[in-house]
């Protein structure tokens, strides 16, 4: 069987740390093993517009964000197929079928959306497109065939959802649509990376990101001013380490090799931890080191963005192109299940000489 990828993001804001750490760091990573048959990235802005709607400029505008995000983190469109969701009717077409095959409790009972419908205060009245963009989804998952699907924690729902889906759909048509696995990050501190206010997600509304094309002055900012320890007020206080977002951010991003160029006084984090919860070791010292850290990675993203950004028209072409071939790949499932469901009429020539020959004997 062939390997395949396929995830993407909402176009509602620039990305930040979160989604690197949680999914685009990996994205690359798998891109350039070449272990990959196949890579899709998708912009998902009808998934955007579910909750959007009223809002067609911000996503609109954040597509071309997305894009120099995704450009500049290391995704390469010549391994890497980035399209936009729309652009696929094929998906939407899907969607219009899987609905058969999922209950609106087994929607209601999706950690994710019932989270979300809390956020968005949809309580009274959910939109229906809203509700069901878990079903579109699983349509973009399997249109592409998709056996792995790297994304954040919150989407393994979305992920349990498209199997289920799928499970049914090749049980009552007797076909064979493709079971994604999802791939989460396997260190805690990517998994679950919280905000800048430690706080514990890294999300927009709360304002505590760091930006992929936050400026260097910015990220310094953001992180000389970091949530640490609360009880750690002078230097010689022992400092606690669980909760402290400091070092949850050096759990996912600091190796050995940033000690011996920034802070040689140590061999590792654990002896930087240890040091810290033993006291003597002030906030500003550890922060200073992270900022190092956190440059090394986000330097080289930001230069590649200044250089896609010279050329826009450019990145449009990429995306264009891309939905273009993506739609290939969509389309021909589209038949596949329209085959499997009996609504494929004119193109069963076979179906027609013997519908012909029954009435007509
Ligand atoms: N739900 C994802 C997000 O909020 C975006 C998305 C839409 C997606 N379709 C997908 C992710 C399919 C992975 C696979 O960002």
């Amino acid at each position: 069987m062939e390997k395949v990828i396929l995830t993407g993001d909402r176009p509602t804001g620039r990305l930040h740390l979160g989604h690197y750490v949680g999914s685009l760091k990996r994205r690359v990573e798998l891109q350039n093993s070449g272990e990959y048959d196949k890579i899709f990235i998708m912009i998902a802005d009808a998934q955007a517009l579910t909750d959007n709607f009223d809002n067609p400029d911000k996503v609109r505008q954040n597509i071309i964000e997305v894009a120099l995000d995704y450009l500049s983190v290391g995704l390469d469109p010549a391994k890497s197929t980035l399209f936009i969701q729309s652009q696929i009717s094929e998906l939407t077409e899907l969607t219009f079928y899987y609905m058969n095959l999922v209950t609106v409790a087994r929607v209601h009972r999706n950690p994710t959306v019932k989270s979300e419908i809390q956020m968005r205060n949809f309580e009274a009245s959910i939109p229906v497109g809203f509700f069901c963009y878990p079903i579109s989804q699983a349509a973009d998952i399997t249109a592409f065939k998709a056996t792995v699907v790297p994304v954040g924690e919150d989407q393994a729902p979305m992920i349990e959802l498209t199997n289920e889906s799928v499970r049914r759909f090749n049980s009552v048509y007797d076909n064979d649509l493709v079971e994604p696995k999802n791939l989460l990050p396997d260190n805690d501190a990517c998994l679950r990376h919280p905000g800048t206010d430690g706080k514990a997600k890294m999300s927009k509304s709360l304002g505590n990101c760091i930006y992929l094309s936050d400026t260097e002055e910015d990220v310094k900012k953001k992180i000389m001013s970091m949530y640490t320890d609360p009880e750690h007020l002078k230097v010689t206080d022992p400092g606690h380490i669980e909760g402290n977002t400091v070092f949850t951010y050096l759990d996912a991003f600091s190796k050995d090799e940033h000690f011996k160029a920034y802070l040689p006084e140590y061999n590792n984090l654990d002896e930087l931890k240890e040091h810290y919860q033993r006291g003597g070791l002030g906030d500003v010292k550890v922060k200073k080191f992270l900022n190092c850290v956190i440059e090394e990675e986000l330097k080289p993203i930001r230069e590649r963005r200044k250089e896609y950004e010279k050329d826009i028209k450019g990145v449009y072409e990429i995306l264009e192109k891309g939905s273009i071939e993506a739609r290939k790949t969509a389309s021909q499932t589209l038949s596949e299940v329209k085959n499997a469901m009996k609504i494929n009429y004119f193109e069963d020539r076979d179906f027609i000489e013997e519908q012909a020959k029954k009435y007509n004997s």
